[in-house]
């Protein structure tokens, strides 16, 4: 799937609106293939309100959403070795009503939970303002809302 910024945001938006918790995804891609945009997207969807700094140097911000969800929004790039997650609360992540973002999930290795969705962003050729969109599941995480995503173009 091929997205532009707005039908990407549109999508995210839903997935945060009608997403069954406890969820997780990692967004996976390289630098500026729009993880941030996703999450942010989906946050938004959730009921987050404000500003919704990148998690860049802190890796980890947590959100108070619509109806008791949170939404947890990591980024991992900066972690060193994936034990530096268990000063995070990584242990409990995703027990509670949670929608857990983290882009560079790769970073945590073996830590990743066993159920749940992979995305993976990417520029299909420099200077694109589309998005190349893959979507993998792994394990049995719950149903991912708008997905496969159905365009509006009016
Ligand atoms: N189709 C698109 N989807 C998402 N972002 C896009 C798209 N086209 C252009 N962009 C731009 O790409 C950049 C993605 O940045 P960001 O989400 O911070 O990347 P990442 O978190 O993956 O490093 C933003 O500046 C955004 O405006
Ligand atoms: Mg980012």
């Amino acid at each position: 799937m091929i997205l532009t910024e707005d039908e990407l945001t549109a999508w995210g938006f839903r997935l945060g609106s009608e997403a069954e918790v406890p969820l997780f995804l990692g967004l996976r891609g390289q630098l500026g293939a729009g993880k941030s945009v996703l999450a942010r997207a989906i946050a938004r969807g959730a009921g987050v309100e404000g500003t919704l700094p990148s998690p860049t140097f802190n890796l980890l911000f947590r959100y108070p959403g619509r109806d008791g969800v949170e939404v947890v929004h990591m980024d991992l790039y900066r972690l060193r070795e994936p034990s530096e997650l268990w000063e995070l609360g990584w242990e409990e992540l995703g027990q509670g009503p949670e929608i857990v973002l983290v882009e560079w999930p790769e970073r945590a290795g073996p830590l990743l939970p066993e159920d749940r969705w992979d995305i993976h962003l990417s520029v299909p050729e420099p200077g694109s303002s589309l998005r190349a969109v893959q979507v993998h599941r792994v394990g049995v995480p719950p149903h991912l809302p708008g997905f496969p995503v159905t365009l509006e173009r009016g």
